[in-house]
């Protein structure tokens, strides 16, 4: 089982996985969690040019088939060995992301991104995708709250392109109806948990 999320900054992702983990650890499964690069060696490498900020220079195009080629090597030595050995793997973003960020909001075109995705994965999809959608205002308040900072002029002035990014994730999650649960992460870290296992409970049915 091939589980990933998805969602725009200051979602409670990270948070909702932990306790996710757990819970299917409680239920006797075997699980790993991961994040592109994953740790490989050759994903981390082509993670470290698309975040060196010297790279002032990098095509959008260029950093979506880096992050494509990243995936594609967390998949291989990573995912797909441990889904073999019957492992639950839990990925926190994946494919969706790029969908949503250098697709949507980065403006590449959902499409265009899916074709080199595509191409990337072997058309390998998860099982389930859980979305934390969140306001877009929100999120940053939050995030801002936890560094104990207030919202800056910079946080500001992104506010469209987060938006972007959330009505990508809709977009594609409406292309994708069969694997997507689509949260509502404004509720209570209890509520949003317990919404994001019965996805996968039902899921895994
Ligand atoms: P990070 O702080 O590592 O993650 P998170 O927001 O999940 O805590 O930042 C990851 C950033 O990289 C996030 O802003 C989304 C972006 N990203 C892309 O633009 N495309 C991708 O394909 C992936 C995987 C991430």
């Amino acid at each position: 089982m091939f589980i990933t999320f998805e969602g725009g900054e200051g979602s409670g992702k990270s948070t909702a996985i932990k306790r996710i983990v757990k819970a299917l650890e409680d239920m006797g499964h075997e699980v790993i969690l991961t994040r592109e690069p994953g740790g490989t060696p050759i994903g981390e490498q082509i993670r470290n040019v698309i975040l060196d900020k010297a790279n002032t220079a990098m095509d959008p195009r260029t950093e979506a088939l880096l992050y494509a080629a990243s995936r594609r090597q967390h998949l291989v030595e990573k995912i797909i060995p441990a889904i073999k050995e019957g492992k639950i793997v839990l990925c926190d973003r994946y494919l969706d992301s790029s969908l949503a960020y250098q697709g949507g909001a980065r403006n590449l075109g959902i499409e265009e991104i899916y074709n080199v995705n595509l191409y990337a994965t072997e058309g390998m999809q998860p099982d389930v995708t859980i979305l934390f959608d969140i306001e877009p205002e929100e999120g940053l308040r939050r995030i801002a709250a936890n560094a104990g900072r207030e919202v800056n002029r910079l946080d500001v002035e992104k506010i469209s392109f987060h938006h972007k990014v959330r009505e990508s994730f809709k977009k594609v999650a409406s292309m994708f109806p069969e694997r997507f649960a689509v949260i509502d992460a404004s509720k209570s870290p209890d509520e949003v948990f317990n919404d994001a296992f019965e996805a996968i409970k039902k899921a895994m049915k």
